[in-house]
């Protein structure tokens, strides 16, 4: 009975070369994969643009509310509910708001009245109005990134 032939052994020449080669052909495909996967944006910044700041009661009559994290202030007057935007109009500092309700910045020194109308400085308009609505469980919502008329106000 003629015995079984044993498969040769693989060299340890070509066991390096083909190793090499399919490495190489991996790292092609993560690289592809990562390539094609690029354009498409890990974080979507409208979808974080309205934040729910509580029901009504957190910001009575005449207060000003300071939301550093969101970089606004809420005020309730009067007419109702509004919120302005910290955010110097000139380069993007956090404006600072003094005692007396006007803003300075302080980087290159521009101030806003208690209004958010520039007063002096190069900032080349007013602190944006942000745009307040209330959410269907009734708390107030304020979308960062929808600028408003500065008569506007949340009736609450
Ligand atoms: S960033 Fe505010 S004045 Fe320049």
């Amino acid at each position: 009975m003629p015995g079984r032939l044993e498969p040769e052994p693989l060299p340890r020449r070509d066991f390096l070369g083909l190793s090499a080669i399919w490495s190489a052909i991996l790292a092609f495909v993560a690289a592809a994969l990562g390539a094609v996967r690029l354009p498409m944006p890990a974080v979507f910044p409208e979808s974080n643009s309205r934040v729910k700041l509580g029901h009504a009661e957190r910001f009575p009559r005449g207060s000003a509310t300071h939301l550093s994290d969101l970089r606004i202030w809420v005020y309730h007057d009067a007419a109702g509910l509004y919120a302005l935007s910290s955010v110097c109009t000139h380069l993007g500092c956090v404006a600072g708001r003094s005692k007396d309700g006007t803003f300075k910045c302080p980087c290159h020194g521009s101030v806003f009245d208690v209004a958010g109308k520039v007063v002096a400085g190069p900032a080349p308009k007013r602190l944006n109005p942000l745009e307040l609505s209330l959410a269907p469980d009734g708390q107030i919502v304020v979308d960062t990134r929808r600028f408003t008329g500065a008569e506007s106000r949340l009736k609450v």
